[in-house]
């Protein structure tokens, strides 16, 4: 069984966005896959895409936010820095050879996306909605 999968209660209505998040489900699952076969080179190679990945997905929501004058801009943004900040270290510390990878790391980050998708990304729905996101 994959270790993290998209399930359709993660839509948040447009398909630009759902697309990302599958994106991003799939490459913890593919860092989780990695990490149990102890193939340190596809991890560098993951956790270097996850990264820049998730900077182009929460890039691309907060263009809309700017764009929409989203109400709740400032919050959202300061938890989609946390979570780069989050990767960053983790890769970081990763490359450096001072972090033993556990499955506490993947799990903090599948229930972190989750978390974020089903209770963050979800306010913008009315709002991307009003303003006639496709
Ligand atoms: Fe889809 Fe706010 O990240």
């Amino acid at each position: 069984m994959a270790f993290m999968t998209w399930d359709d209660s993660y839509s948040v209505g447009f398909q630009s966005i759902d697309d990302q998040h599958k994106k991003l489900i799939k490459m913890i699952s593919d860092f989780y896959n990695a990490m149990q076969k102890d193939d340190k080179g596809a991890m560098k190679v993951l956790l270097a895409s996850l990264a820049d990945y998730t900077k182009y997905h929460f890039g691309y929501e907060e263009t809309k936010f700017d764009q929409f004058k989203y109400a709740d801009t400032i919050a959202h943004k300061k938890e989609h820095a946390a979570f780069v900040d989050k990767v960053l270290d983790v890769k970081s510390r990763f490359e450096s050879g001072k972090l033993v990878m556990s499955t506490e790391i993947t799990k903090f980050l599948k229930d972190w996306l989750i978390h974020h998708i089903k209770g963050v990304d979800m306010k913008y729905r009315k709002c991307f909605q009003d303003n006639n996101m496709k």
